[in-house]
């Protein structure tokens, strides 16, 4: 049984990751910001941990001990045209899906290197390679995400860390709702907001997401780089590699 650290599992896919681990006999470390939040999770360690702040990271690392799994899951969305999105939430975004990810990444990897054997499991999502318009931003960080982990794929990998990224749909998780939505009624752009309903549409329960980390977890280095997780997921990715990459891919079906 394998000892994983999971960031953001306060709630959402973080929170139904670390109770179906735990579940399945692993040793959970379970991380927060706000450590009460993880108070009625039944992990063998609950830590605080914010992913944007290096004082937290090593202290919550210091404490966490050995790591086999980092399962890097901390993220948010943001929706807004990219005209008008303020560069602070923009840079905001980013320090929590790219920058955030990558130093708790770079805090556990000293060891994994030294033993010879980890996993890194980074939550991306299907706009990884993709962008959909008034959430281009998030597309970006989880491009940027995506670029991270390839590279520490192959630099890492080399020591015997193998690193993947999981590619969710839509989720029922409520993440997405919780976005900051950067779009007043006279934004010109707000009549695109209500061409995005397909892709929330058919949504994988965040139980269908915590089963893919324990199938990647049990496959180890064996599993797969990308895993786009449900029908939809690959679907569309399969979409997205068939499509030329020299036109825009869904400018079609979301014209306005
Ligand atoms: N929901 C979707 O449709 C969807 C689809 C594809 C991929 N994903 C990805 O899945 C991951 C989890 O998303 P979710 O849907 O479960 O969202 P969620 O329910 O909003 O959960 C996000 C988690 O991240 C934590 N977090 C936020 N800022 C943090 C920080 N600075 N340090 C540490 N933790 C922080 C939150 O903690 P607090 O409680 O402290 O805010 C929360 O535990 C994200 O990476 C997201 O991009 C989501």
């Amino acid at each position: 049984m394998a000892r994983i650290l999971i960031t953001g599992a306060s709630r959402g896919i973080g929170r139904a990751t670390a109770v179906a681990l735990g579940g399945k006999g692993h040793e959970v470390i379970a991380t927060a910001r706000d450590v009460s939040m993880l108070d009625d999770i039944p992990a063998a360690q609950k830590l605080q941990l914010d992913v944007t702040d290096q004082a937290s990271v090593d202290a919550a690392l210091a404490r966490a001990g050995r790591v086999d799994v980092l399962l890097s899951n901390a993220g948010s969305t943001v929706r807004a045209p990219l005209e008008t999105i303020p560069l602070d939430a923009v840079r905001d975004l980013f320090e929590l899906n790219c920058f955030g990810a990558l130093r708790v990444a770079q805090g556990v990897l000293p060891q994994m290197r030294e033993r010879g054997s980890g996993q890194i499991i980074f939550m991306s999502s299907i706009q990884g390679r993709f962008v959909i318009p008034l959430i281009g931003t998030y597309g970006a960080a989880k491009q940027a995400l995506e670029a991270f982990a390839e590279t520490i794929a192959i630099e890492a990998g080399h020591f015997g860390v193998s690193v993947h990224v999981l590619q969710p749909p839509a989720v029922t998780s409520g993440g997405a709702e919780r976005a900051q939505v950067y779009l007043d009624d006279d934004n010109p752009y707000r009549p695109l907001l209500d061409k995005l309903g397909p892709f929330r549409a058919a949504p994988v329960s965040v139980e269908q997401v915590a089963d893919a980390v324990a199938a990647t977890i049990d496959a180890g280095s064996e599993a797969a780089f990308r895993i786009p997780i449900g029908e939809t997921a690959k679907s569309i990715l399969a979409a997205r590699k068939a499509a030329p990459d020299d036109a825009l891919f869904l400018a079609a079906p979301l014209a306005w």
